[in-house]
């Protein structure tokens, strides 16, 4: 794990975005798991002022459209979309900016990269064109091969990166953030819940020492407040994205910011139990 800390200016619920030069609230809400637009107000009214969107979070577009045209300068937009050449990801853009309402988009992510859009010479022209034209402040990428990832943040145009972090899966931590001095791009998490296997009792439970903190004394599996304070505990993770189902459990994930970094003792427990989830579950996808 590492111990330096690149990031300047944070507390463990706000820092300030790389690339998109803004302070952002370190949870990032995605509304496609079941949100709705109240809850968009309802994150906002709490701090939350980073929102993922795109062309199918229908049920939350309302809400993210009026809370960004309250104060635009303090909310980052960040959209996930598609495009395999230059003219799909100008269209995505456009479309973005129009069903938004708004002059610009903070971040446009290539989603997928490789599967679903690409990173090859038309998509990058357009993209540095978008950002000439205002449009966009900041390229990014949500991204699942992490050994590709670490290079890009080396070596690439690329200012913002989605990536998965968990207990579970921690190899950012040796692809990924060992690489982000050089440019210092920004760096969004998914997957916090490790899609809620970090949080759902194992087939075959594991043997754990009792959790070294305060309540709930009820653990393993973790709870969904652990998955997410494990992800931001790390300096590299700007923010995190979180992806309720409902007003509760957007509720619960917020209270992981007041909480504030694992403890030492917390942290190798949840290590430890991600570690074991990981041999004793394999069902890695990507
Ligand atoms: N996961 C990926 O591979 C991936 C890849 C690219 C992009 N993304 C995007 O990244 C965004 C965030 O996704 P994510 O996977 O990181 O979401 P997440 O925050 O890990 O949440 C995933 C699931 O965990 C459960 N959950 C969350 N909070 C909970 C709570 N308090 N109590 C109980 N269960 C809880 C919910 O499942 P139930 O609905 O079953 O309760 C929720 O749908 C989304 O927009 C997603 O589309 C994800």
């Amino acid at each position: 794990m590492t111990t330096e800390n690149p990031i300047s200016s944070t507390t463990f619920s706000r820092t300030r975005l790389p690339m998109v030069n803004k302070q952002v609230f370190r949870m990032g809400i995605a509304g496609n798991y079941g949100l709705d637009s109240s809850d968009i107000a309802f994150a906002a009214d709490r701090g939350a002022n980073y929102w993922l969107w795109g062309a199918g979070f229908k049920k939350v577009t309302q809400g993210i459209k009026e809370v960004i045209q309250q104060e635009r300068e303090k909310h980052v937009v960040a959209m996930l979309g598609y495009g395999v050449l230059g003219w799909q990801v100008r269209k995505s853009v456009e479309n973005g900016l129009r069903k938004l309402n708004t002059d610009y988009l903070d971040v446009f992510k290539l989603g997928w990269l490789g599967r679903t859009s690409f990173y090859n010479g038309s998509v990058v022209d357009v993209l540095l064109k978008l950002k000439e034209e205002g449009k966009i402040k900041a390229m990014g990428t949500s991204i699942h091969d992490r050994k590709w990832a670490g290079r890009l943040c080396l070596d690439s145009k690329i200012d913002v990166f989605m990536i998965r972090y968990n207990a579970k899966h921690t190899g950012a931590e040796e692809d990924i953030f060992p690489h982000l001095a050089k440019r210092n791009p920004g760096i969004v998490s998914y997957t916090a819940t490790a899609w809620r296997q970090l949080i759902t009792p194992l087939k075959k439970p594991v043997e754990m020492p009792p959790w070294p903190g305060e309540a709930p004394s009820d653990v393993p599996p973790l709870t969904p407040e652990m998955c997410y304070r494990f992800v931001l505990s790390n300096p590299h993770v700007h923010l995190a994205l979180t992806g309720p189902k409902d007003r509760d459990q957007l509720i619960q994930n917020l209270k992981a910011l007041e909480k504030g970094p694992l403890n030492p003792d917390e942290m190798a427990w949840v290590r430890e139990y991600g570690r074991q989830v990981h041999t004793n579950h394999r069902m890695d996808y990507f």
